[in-house]
């Protein structure tokens, strides 16, 4: 006989933190959001961990690696989108791991026989004034000098006088020698009162640009999440059809954690691609797998040897799972059932393995229950799409400013295998939407904003670190009345736009 689950299943808007005991040193600046991202063993430490609890989806639309970069300055992980072929996601993965801090590959570059117009011409597209010389005008060339604003004179020059002539040629130029730290190229800027220092390699080929400007930024990003070799932390979505030639380009590349991307993960499909990757790599490649809403789920991948499992079946925003073929679970519900069966599992064998809520988080304090809950680690889609780094067009609709948003079930990903279960490939279906999402600004800002909003509650609940909040949270339903109490009510706002603050 088939089996009934009569309890409803939950999503977080149907639940609140109850706050505990807050003592004097129980403040903001001292919780601490670190937190396992792969497994471990009992005594010894997650050998990944991510400074913020926060990852970003496995979508064309949220993941490529200028969203990496800026997530892993932040302290997160960002796994960037497999519904792309191989070489190019192996790009993405190459140069988010290939970006230095305060490192910039140069964006303007010309041959000593072009022409001052030509330098006009690059300012005007790039709105950079350095520019760099190299023998054949590329990025990598080897460096012949440089040309900045004060080269120059606009009003006295002929435009087609040869750059050569106005350069600063290489033997007087002063620049950094390729592998030396940051700061030491922030030494020569300031003793020199440059604005921009070349780095140039043993043949003389440019690698990189350091400016002023940019070592400032560098230093207020104190949480930046960084490997062995200061490099920037970053995730590749993969697959279960393609990853005997994927997985092994995207860990040469430089990969650093891995993420089966499946809208079902309980399936002999993720328990083969696990098989592989262990049988081929034992524990040096880390992988997670899922989605799974249950203990049965959060089971067999564990046992297959996921590193971490991700949780969530049909919540996600551009979702239509659910309507199309009536699977899945609130998404509130799954957290807590995996959350039970992940600490079984440790206190069975002994290995913790971290879960991931996957989708579903519309509120700031949707993240803080989430954790509550026991979810390790957040993976948010539609929150990360809002921001200036995310891959998609930034549009203006009916006056205001959106940004696109899709699904990878949607007809434009075309991700179909992330659905595939056979049959006629002729009669694929849609599991997602194609829409816009409101144009928030920039990462920074909102992912700050929202955790100090994440650490403040912790604060009301008496806990500074993410496994406290697991531990001694409290939470409760809430009916469909205290909902209504929870906002503004009964009165009339004055700025009507503040209805949508939460
Ligand atoms: P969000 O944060 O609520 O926008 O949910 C993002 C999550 O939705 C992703 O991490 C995926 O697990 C899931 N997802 C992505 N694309 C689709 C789709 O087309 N249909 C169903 N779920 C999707």
């Amino acid at each position: 006989m088939a089996q009934y689950c009569n309890e409803p299943s939950r999503t977080f808007n149907e639940y609140l933190l109850i706050p505990g005991f807050t003592a004097k040193d129980t403040r903001v600046e001292n919780v601490s959001l670190k937190t396992p991202i792969v497994k471990y063993k009992k005594g010894e430490e997650s050998e990944i961990q991510a400074n913020i609890p926060l990852v970003s989806a496995v979508m064309q639309a949220v993941s490529d690696d200028n969203m990496a970069v800026a997530l892993a300055k932040e302290g997160g992980i960002s796994f960037i989108f497999v519904s792309q072929p191989i070489e190019s996601q192996v790009e993405m993965v190459k140069r988010a791991k290939a970006y230095k801090a305060g490192f910039v590959k140069s964006d303007s570059n010309l041959r000593p026989d072009q022409t001052m117009q030509d330098v006009l011409n690059m300012k005007a597209k790039s709105g950079h004034s350095t520019i760099a010389i190299t023998d054949d005008g590329t990025a990598e060339g080897k460096v012949l000098g440089l040309v900045t604003s004060r080269d120059y004179r606009v009003s006295r020059m002929d435009p087609n006088t040869k750059i050569s002539d106005f350069m600063t040629p290489f033997d007087k130029l002063i620049y950094a020698k390729d592998g030396c730290t940051l700061s030491e190229a922030n030494d020569i800027l300031w003793d020199n009162k440059l604005n921009a220092v070349p780095v140039i390699d043993d043949q003389q080929r440019l690698t990189h640009f350091v400016f002023r400007k940019d070592y400032d930024n560098h230093k207020s990003n104190p949480n930046e999440l960084l490997d062995a070799h200061k490099r920037y932390v970053v995730g590749a979505g993969v697959n279960t059809r393609d990853y005997e030639e994927r997985i092994p380009a995207l860990v040469e590349a430089g990969a650093d954690v891995l993420c089966i991307d499946s809208s079902e993960g309980y399936s002999e499909w993720q328990g083969e691609t696990l098989k592989w990757v262990r049988d081929r790599y034992g524990d040096t490649v880390k992988i997670g797998a899922g989605n799974v809403v249950d203990k049965e789920g959060f089971d067999y991948l564990a046992k297959a040897g996921a590193d971490f499992v991700k949780i969530g079946i049909g919540g996600g925003s551009i979702c239509i799972t659910r309507e199309q073929k009536g699977i899945g679970r609130g998404q509130a519900t799954a957290v807590i059932e995996v959350a039970q069966a992940r600490d079984d599992y440790f206190k069975k064998t002994g290995v913790y393995i971290p879960i991931c809520s996957d989708g579903g988080i519309v509120y700031d304090y949707h993240m803080t229950l989430a954790l509550a809950m026991g979810a390790d680690f957040l993976m948010m889609g539609r929150y990360f799409a809002r921001f200036d780094e995310s891959p998609t067009n930034k549009l203006n609709v009916n006056g205001n400013y959106v940004k696109e948003y899709w699904g990878e079930g949607s007809n434009r990903a075309r991700n179909w295998q992330r659905y595939d279960l056979g049959g006629d490939p002729r009669m694929k279906f849609e599991e997602g939407v194609d829409s816009y999402v409101p144009y928030a600004g920039s990462l920074h800002d909102n992912v700050n904003l929202s955790l100090n909003k994440v650490k403040s509650t912790m604060c009301n609940c008496g806990c500074i670190s993410i496994k406290d909040l697991q531990q001694n949270g409290k939470m409760t339903l809430v009916s469909a009345t205290s909902i209504v109490e929870g906002g503004a009510h009964d009165v009339i706002l004055r700025d009507s736009s503040q209805n949508a603050i939460r």
